[in-house]
Parts: C-alpha cells; sequence; structure tokens
C-alpha cells in the first residue's frame, strides 16, 4: 500500500504583521477553511505575536508554528528565543534553516542541524529547510546542496529523529521572486530527499513530509500538490493573503 502522508500548508508571514492586521488575517481564515479537516495547516509568526495567535487560534484546526529558534536552552544569550518558551506558547512546529537566515545570519548546516535538535528536544516537530542559490543550480550541483543540507541533520541525529520532522525543499532563486520551480524539477529533487532518508530507512523515508516553497500561489499550487513527493508547502507572500491562503489549503 502506498503511504498516507497527510498533506500539509505551512504559512510563513516573515517579519510581517501587527496586532490589527494579524487578528484580521485569522478571522477571515478562521471563517474560510473548510469544516471538514482536509491538510494539516499551519501559521508562523514573529516571536511578539505567538501568543496572540495563539490565543486566536484556538478551538480551530489551524497549529501554531515559529520561524526560528535558539540552539540553546537558556541563559545569557541576548535576543535568542528558546524552544522551551516556543512550547510554552503552544508552538506544534518551528522553521530551522530557513535561507534568509542561512543567507542574513550566517546559519551553517551544523547550527542549523543543532536548532533541529532544540525544537524536537522541546516535543516540538521543526521543519528544515533546504534550498540552492541560483548559482549552484545553474553549475549542477543542486543534489550535492540540499544532501549536504540534509546530512547534517541526519548524522547529527540519526534517521530516526526524521520520524518526527518535516523537510522543505526552498529553491533560493524561487523564494519571493514570482519564478517557481516547475513541478516535475521540483519533485526530481523531492524525490531524491526521500530516497537519501530511504538508504537509512524506509519507513521514516515513507512518511516523511516534504514541503515545496518558493512563490507558491493559489494559481500554482494544484500542479505542485499532483507531484507524487510533493506533501504541501510552505508559502511566503500568499500567506499574507486570505483568499490565496484559503485557496493553496484547498489545493491541498
Ligand atoms: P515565498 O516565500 O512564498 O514568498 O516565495 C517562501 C518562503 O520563503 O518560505
Amino acid at each position: 500500500m502506498p503511504p498516507v502522508r497527510s498533506a500539509f500548508v505551512a504559512g510563513n508571514w516573515k517579519m510581517n504583521g501587527a496586532l490589527a492586521a494579524n487578528a484580521a488575517l485569522l478571522e477571515k481564515l478562521r471563517a474560510g477553511l473548510p469544516q471538514r479537516k482536509t491538510a494539516e495547516i499551519a501559521v508562523f509568526p514573529p516571536f511578539p505575536y505567538l501568543d496572540q495567535v495563539a490565543r486566536l487560534l484556538s478551538g480551530s484546526m489551524l497549529f501554531l508554528g515559529a520561524q526560528d529558534v535558539s540552539e540553546r536552552a537558556a541563559g545569557a544569550y541576548t535576543g535568542e528565543v528558546a524552544a522551551s518558551m516556543l512550547a510554552d506558547f503552544g508552538c506544534r512546529y518551528v522553521l530551522v534553516g530557513h535561507s534568509e537566515r542561512r543567507a542574513l545570519h550566517g546559519e551553517t548546516n551544523a547550527l542549523v542541524a543543532r536548532k533541529f535538535g532544540a525544537a524536537q528536544s522541546a516535543g516540538m516537530t521543526p521543519i528544515l529547510c533546504l534550498g540552492e542559490t541560483r548559482e549552484e543550480r545553474q553549475a549542477g550541483s543542486t543534489l550535492e546542496v540540499v544532501f549536504q543540507q540534509l546530512d547534517a541533520a541526519l548524522s547529527l541525529h540519526g534517521v530516526a529523529a526524521f520520524a518526527n520532522a518535516v523537510l522543505a525543499y526552498e529553491p533560493i532563486w524561487a523564494i519571493g521572486t514570482g519564478l517557481t520551480a516547475t513541478p516535475e524539477t521540483a519533485q526530481g529533487v523531492h524525490q531524491a530527499l526521500r530516497q537519501r532518508v530511504a538508504k537509512d530507512d524506509l519507513a521514516v523515508a515513507a512518511d516523511l513530509r516534504i514541503l515545496y516553497g518558493g512563490s507558491v500561489k493559489a494559481a500554482n499550487a494544484a500542479a505542485l500538490f499532483a507531484q507524487p513527493d510533493i506533501d504541501g508547502a510552505l508559502v511566503g507572500g500568499a500567506a499574507l493573503d486570505a483568499d490565496e491562503f484559503l485557496a493553496i489549503c484547498r489545493a491541498a
């Protein structure tokens, strides 16, 4: 029997939001979601709004996630946010290794792998983000790059840790640019990632959800989700527009 992986749509708000705008967006999402649970849906607001969003989501089918987490548990780390704190506010998911953190904050594969572990230690599910730059794609090194990103977490935590994890393949050249990988191109990378995990554990690989991210919109979501190894989306810009985000959720 083929594996049944429930579809997942994650809305990464990035550094966007305000009390009034968040409330308006969530009200529209709650009103527009199908009554029957079809896909798992989560939103990832900036840290200061986690409490507000947690309250506004209560009693809904939406889950809460955070955009980043410290690798450390507690102590003198000014500006950092510990995994236990995110769990305190009801976060179920944490993005680790988003390309904007890798590029703008110098996050290495090793650091991202430690953050992956920190999220799990607090009982949350990490969403490990992977992806190549335009130059790396043009040089033909896409798989080499994403395998290195994946292997850092695989070798530190072992394949069993991926039973409680999600992958998000986000080609950097497609993020916020309006360029999307074609469904076939994305599928090729997703399949390769799953095969990489399958070398260590077939069952974990079969159940592992792999999301696609990079300019996902209502107009291209269904074609992406039709691919056998694309299990959902990590949505940036379109997650701030209730109608777009709801349409992506329906497509999933
Ligand atoms: P985008 O962002 O949908 O705006 O391209 C995706 C992401 O960075 O998670």
